[in-house]
């Protein structure tokens, strides 16, 4: 069939973040005169991409010559991701982050620069500093910013669909392939429409809103993973939700929720107790720029022992040393989105430490494909954060999502005007549970932080499946039907971190902390997918 192996197809991109962005950007300027439709069910600015701050990794010529290596990243990624990531796709997110880099540089996004050279960040875990950021800490508005801007432009000549403000509830499947996507017309939830597709691209991001404290937007809902279980895709890794370390206490911040980037301990902040004292050299050599999920842990552990001590169970964050360090003007310009929001909740952390906790930040796992997007349901592609291909291991190392991004969805444009199935993976039935009881997100959240966070055990993640199994949210429009995707990968979640006897990475099982690790990875199928009724 020459049309498919060559020819112009429908391609339905469904995200508005880095990934999708850049996928339907990149199928649009450099394919065979595809059709590609961009859908998003918020504004093209509404993603958790918006939000990121600290920046995108990368060992450019000028790395390299500063003695950096794109070995290095990779051994940092790997170490990061305690050893479970797929090395194949360590390999090539590395390797091809340069000339990522350069074409962004080329669509004119205004990464930070020190003279004429690349300002280059430190974070978490990273051996050297190779973090490319944008307006301080606004790296993926700025990129965002671009990108839209791209697709806006390649709408309007007329080689790009445009549909914001649509929400999509199913994927249309034909003799066990994906033929297109059924969407809510409106935000209202009113009209459903069908889209047919040759080639359906989720890059629908992951599921912080799992949880009550998270950094991730009210939209991060697991619509994308959700779909693709309903459709029977394989589902990888899914007990590796990651915790950023230092979301502003929302008690602090009037309830509402901020992330306060890695990039800031990077410069030199200190995580102190509300005895004043620095504890993360008590957990780990590398202190605050420990791997993401052992900072996190340690927060927790830290908090524990103050309220067995009779102290206040707080931590903070401390940025007052660099600015004595550096002047009282170098926060405000090094990060200045932190500095106007801190500063708007009456904080001077020039002076003060900031209160922070853990969040729901990333999730590792996914849906399963290959180096080029591919699920194992012919059709369906997933790139970014809603996708597993194994990069990130069990737990993510700093600012190599938007790269991620990029990489992966260039892999898959480049191969969806092919499409062919992905290799078998060997995976598990899991039979989720229907339950009648309705329940809402808070509820949902409370028993996610509870019993599925930083650290689980057996018999709460038991309570947890049981509960989760009696409850039930009924899909009548889009905030539902956003609910209802939650509550599937709840359950997922559950169930992947039930099965994983043993702590790596960001899983923790307390029950299980000295076991040996053990490095095979889950997946599961859902063996109703298909089934009529
Ligand atoms: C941050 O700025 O701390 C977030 C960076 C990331 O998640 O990679």
């Amino acid at each position: 069939n020459t049309r498919r192996r060559t020819g112009s197809r429908r391609i339905v991109v469904v995200g508005s973040g880095i990934a999708g962005l850049y996928a339907a950007a990149l199928a649009a300027e450099e394919s065979d005169g595809h059709q590609v439709t961009l859908v998003t069910k918020g504004a093209l600015a509404q993603s958790n991409t918006w939000f990121a701050q600290g920046g995108i990794t990368a060992v450019t010529g000028q790395g390299e010559a500063a003695g950096d290596s794109i070995d290095a990243h990779v051994a940092d990624t790997l170490r990061a991701g305690a050893e479970m990531n797929d090395d194949a796709a360590v390999r090539l997110l590395c390797e091809a982050a340069g000339a990522e880099i350069d074409t962004l540089l080329r669509w004119g996004v205004p990464f930070d620069r020190k003279g004429t050279r690349l300002a280059l960040g430190l974070e978490g875990a990273h051996s050297a500093a190779r973090i490319l950021h944008a307006g301080g800490d606004r790296t993926g508005a700025a990129i965002a910013e671009v990108l839209i801007r791209r697709v806006v432009s390649l709408a309007g000549a007329g080689r790009l669909e445009l549909r914001e403000h649509s929400f999509v509830t199913r994927l249309l499947e034909t003799a066990s392939r994906v033929t297109g996507v059924e969407l809510f017309g409106a935000p209202d939830g009113e009209v459903r429409t069908q889209l047919p597709a040759d080639v359906v691209v989720l890059a629908t991001g992951g599921a912080g809103q799992l949880y009550e404290a998270t950094t991730n937007p009210d939209t991060a809902t697991g619509d994308g993973v959700a779909l693709a279980w309903a459709a029977g895709a394989v589902l990888t890794d899914l007990e590796f939700i990651q915790f950023h370390p230092t979301l502003l206490d929302p008690a602090a911040a009037n309830g509402t929720a901020f992330m306060i980037s890695e990039a800031v301990r990077g410069e030199g902040a200190l995580l102190v107790d509300s005895t004043g004292h620095r504890f993360m050299p008590d957990y780990h050599p590398d202190a605050e720029l420990a791997p993401r999920d052992v900072v996190s842990r340690a927060i927790c552990r830290q908090r524990l022992l103050l309220e067995s001590r009779g102290e206040a169970p707080q931590v903070y964050l401390d940025a007052t040393g660099i600015s004595r360090a550096k002047g009282t003007d170098f926060l405000a310009r090094r990060f200045p989105t932190i500095h106007t929001t801190v500063s708007a909740l009456g904080l001077d952390w020039n002076a003060q430490p900031l209160p922070v906790v853990p969040a729901s930040h990333y999730w590792m796992g996914g849906i399963r494909t290959d180096l080029a997007g591919r699920t194992s349901v012919p059709g369906l592609f997933a790139v970014g954060e809603a996708a597993c291909t194994g990069v990130h291991g069990a737990n993510r190392l700093a600012s190599n999502s938007l790269l991620e991004g990029l990489v992966f969805a260039r892999r898959a444009v480049r191969a969806l005007a092919v499409g062919e199935r992905t290799p078998v993976v060997e995976a598990l039935p899991l039979e989720l549970p229907e339950g009648t009881v309705p329940c809402t997100r808070a509820d949902l959240q409370r028993l996610m932080s509870s019993a599925a966070g930083v650290a689980r055990d057996g018999a709460s993640l038991e309570l947890a499946a049981k509960q989760l199994g009696e409850w039930a949210v009924e899909p009548t429009d889009q905030a539902g039907a956003e609910d209802a995707n939650l509550l599937t990968t709840a359950r997922l979640v559950v169930a992947a971190a039930r099965a994983r006897e043993n702590s790596i990475g960001a899983h923790y099982r307390t029950d299980f902390e000295n076991r040996p690790a053990g490095s095979g990875r889950l997946s599961f199928v859902n063996p109703r997918a298909g089934v009529p009724g």
